[in-house]
């Protein structure tokens, strides 16, 4: 048999930080209102007026990663990027950082499923290790979500949650049927709830043209959110795919080491450990720091726990994500 597992980690944060302060002089919002509602105190921006795009930190991250996996980056068969802030809307943000890895070749996937897609990815990775198909996949989520909100008081709603970063995993094949492995994945979506957090233009689905100034004008390119119907939908779906992917395991609550989840607002993971029953020592949280980096935030996760020493190999971690889709995905994995 042919098993799945994660070799090495990599997070690169850019070092611009955006306080809740900075926020309130560009918009009419408060740090208690975000740190109270969020518990959100700062985020990293990437500089404004720098040319630098998700695959430049997606670079950074995939390489911290392969150093830690102590392997070249020419042992790579295959690359999955996660993104929705992709350096382009074509190609895949996959095609821009493989030829900065020195990869050209190989496959190279972009996967769109914004706050889930890391589990996806690594659902995809396990999928293709299992098989034989290949033997080592390097996983990134990465995002730049600072150019692409709106950064006045009409998008404080959403500006003030998000924030840029990516996060590496390098994934390898492994014989062994109880040493550290992915040990399962369950992915859902309801697109009942597309509209829900979406960017509605530019797009395919208009009569006319691709983008007008109108569009523009109402803020279409812009993300919009139902975000108390959002926070329902995530608090209930992060603890149902938990206990999935325990009982598919035969596993308990108790047997999980850590929990890493994605970190859309510090009150959806309250509630979540809440209804778990979950001491909070074994709940690890980022968005304090860093806000929700969408598809970089668990593979951050991964490496800001590791830093911190509360990941250690040998431990069960559960790791969860709700977001746009509405998808929503867990993966147990024995570190
Ligand atoms: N600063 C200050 N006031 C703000 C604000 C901000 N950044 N954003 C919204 N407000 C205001 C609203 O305009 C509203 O004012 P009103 O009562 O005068 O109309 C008031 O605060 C309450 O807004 P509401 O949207 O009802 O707040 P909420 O309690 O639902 O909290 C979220 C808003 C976004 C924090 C919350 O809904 C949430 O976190 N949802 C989930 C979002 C999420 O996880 N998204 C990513 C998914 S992966």
């Amino acid at each position: 048999m042919i098993f799945s597992k994660i070799v090495g980690t990599g997070a690169y944060l850019p070092p611009q930080i955006v306080t809740n302060s900075d926020l309130q002089k560009i918009m009419e919002t408060t740090d208690e209102w975000i740190q109270q509602r969020t518990g959100i105190k700062e985020r990293r921006w990437v500089e404004q007026d720098k040319a630098v795009g998700t695959s430049d930190l997606a670079l950074e991250a995939a390489k911290i990663a392969l150093a830690d996996a102590k392997i070249e980056a020419s042992e790579i068969d295959m690359i999955i990027m996660a993104t929705l802030s992709p350096d382009h809307d074509f190609p895949g943000t996959g095609c821009f950082l493989q030829p900065k890895l020195g990869l050209a070749g190989i496959p190279a996937l972009d996967i769109r499923q914004q706050c889930t897609g890391f589990i996806y990815g690594l659902s995809i990775a396990d999928q293709f290790i299992r098989s034989g198909t290949y033997k080592k996949i390097l996983l990134v989520g990465a995002e730049i979500h600072s150019r692409g909100l709106n950064k006045t008081t009409a998008g404080r709603d959403i500006a003030v949650l998000f924030g840029d970063g990516a996060g590496a995993c390098v994934i390898a094949a492994t014989n062994d049927p109880t040493g550290s492995r992915v040990l399962s994945t369950h992915l859902h979506a309801d697109g009942r709830f597309a509209k829900e957090l979406w960017i509605q233009a530019p797009g395919s689905a208009y009569a006319g043209p691709w983008m007008s100034k109108e569009r523009v004008e109402k803020g279409e390119h812009f993300g919009a959110m139902n975000g108390k119907t959002v926070f329902v939908h995530a608090s209930r779906r992060m603890p149902e795919v938990v206990l999935e992917a325990l009982e598919a395991n035969h596993l308990k609550l108790s047997d999980v080491d850590l929990f890493v989840f994605h970190q859309a607002n510090l009150r959806i993971n309250e509630m979540v450990a809440k209804q778990l029953g979950i001491p909070e020592d074994k709940v690890f949280n980022t968005i304090e720091k860093f806000g929700n980096t969408t598809a970089a935030t668990i593979p951050i996760g991964f490496s800001e726990a590791i830093k911190a020493g509360k990941l250690k190999p040998g431990m069960l971690v559960a790791t969860a994500a709700f977001g746009s889709g509405f998808t929503w995905a867990s993966a147990l994995i024995r570190w």
